[in-house]
C-alpha cells in the first residue's frame, strides 16, 4: 500500500502511514533522501515514525520491519546532516546502493545493514545471505563488491550538483514554473502548468527537452527533471522550458484521450555537442 506524502512540506504523512498499518503489516518501506521529492526526512519525524512502528509491532505480536532506502544519502545539499531512520528504530533494514554515487544505475553494487540493536540481528543476517544466495542475486557482483574500499573514495561531483540546482531553480520559477529546492538527491520535483502532466511533458519534448513525467512515479500533476544533465544541455534546456510555459499558458490542454501517452515512440534528431535534445529524465 502507498501512502503519499505531504503535499505542504513534503515531509512523511504519519497520521496517514499510522492508519495505513494492519494486523497483516509486515514492513515499512521508506526512501530518504527522497526520489522524487529530494525532501530528507527530520530527526522529529523519524523519532515519531519509530515510535509508530514499536506501537504496531506491540499491536500485532510480531515486529513491522522498517526499510530504509537511502540510496541518496551521499547525495545532500548545503552541508546538511542526513539522519538514518534506522536510528530511531531497532528493527531496521538499511539499503544502500553505490548506483548514485557512481550514476551506475542498476548493477546492483551496495549493501544491507542491520543495526546493532536489532533483536535476532544473526538471525536476520543468516536469512539475508541464503536468500541471496539461493536467489543468485549476490553472484554477479560478487567480483565487484571486492572493489567496495575503491567506490568509497568514488562520488558523482556534488557541489557541482548543486551549483546546477541553483541554477536551475531560480530559471525555472521565473519562467512561471512551481518548484522546490531539493535537500539532496538529484532531483527536481515540478509542477506541470497542466494537470496532465504527461501532456505537458509532450509540450516539453516539442522544444527537444525530456523530462519524468509524474505520473510515472505517482505523481501525477508533476514532472521531474534530473540535475545529471550537462551545463551545456542545462543551458541549451531553459529556453525549451520557458517556451513550453508560455505555449501551454497560450494552450487549451488537451483531453485525456487525445494524448499520446506512455509508450509512444518519438524520433528526434541524433544530438550533436551543441545541438539536439536535453535529456533531463
Ligand atoms: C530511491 C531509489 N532506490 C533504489 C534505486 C535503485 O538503485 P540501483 O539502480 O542502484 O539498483 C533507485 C534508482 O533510481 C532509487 O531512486
Amino acid at each position: 500500500m502507498k501512502v503519499p506524502v505531504r503535499r505542504d512540506t513534503w515531509d512523511l504523512d504519519l497520521a496517514a502511514i499510522e492508519a495505513a498499518i494492519t494486523e497483516r503489516t509486515r514492513m515499512v518501506i521508506v526512501n530518504s533522501p527522497n526520489n522524487p521529492t529530494g525532501r530528507i526526512y527530520p530527526p522529529e519525524t523519524l523519532e515519531r515514525l519509530g515510535e509508530i512502528l514499536r506501537a504496531a509491532s506491540g499491536r500485532n505480536g510480531r515486529a513491522v520491519y522498517l526499510l530504509s532506502d537511502e540510496s541518496y544519502s551521499r547525495i545532500v545539499y548545503d552541508g546538511r546532516d542526513f539522519p538514518t531512520p534506522t536510528r530511531f528504530y531497532a528493527d531496521s533494514f538499511l539499503i544502500y546502493t553505490y548506483g548514485k554515487t557512481l550514476l551506475t544505475p542498476g548493477t546492483r553494487v551496495g549493501y544491507v545493514a542491520l543495526p546493532p540493536e536489532m533483536p535476532e540481528r544473526e538471525e536476520m543476517r543468516g536469512a539475508l545471505f541464503l536468500s541471496s544466495v539461493a536467489n543468485g542475486w549476490q553472484f554477479p557482483n560478487a567480483v565487484a563488491l571486492h572493489a567496495l574500499p575503491d567506490f568509497e573514495h568514488l562520488s558523482i561531483d556534488i557541489p557541482q550538483l548543486q551549483r546546477r540546482r541553483d541554477k536551475v531553480v531560480p530559471a525555472l520559477q521565473e519562467a512561471g514554473y512551481e518548484t522546490h529546492s531539493p535537500e539532496g538527491t538529484f532531483y527536481l520535483l515540478v509542477k506541470a502548468p497542466w494537470e496532465n502532466d504527461l501532456a505537458f511533458t509532450e509540450l516539453l519534448a516539442e522544444q527537444d527537452v525530456f523530462v519524468l513525467p509524474g505520473s510515472l512515479i505517482d505523481s501525477p500533476g508533476y514532472f521531474r527533471v534530473s540535475l545529471t544533465a550537462s551545463d551545456e544541455m542545462v543551458e541549451r534546456g531553459l529556453p525549451g522550458f520557458a517556451a513550453a510555459m508560455e505555449k501551454a499558458k497560450a494552450t487549451t490542454e488537451p483531453p485525456k484521450s487525445e494524448m499520446a501517452g506512455v509508450g509512444t515512440t518519438r524520433t528526434t534528431p541524433s544530438p550533436g555537442p551543441q545541438s539536439g535534445p536535453a535529456c533531463f529524465a
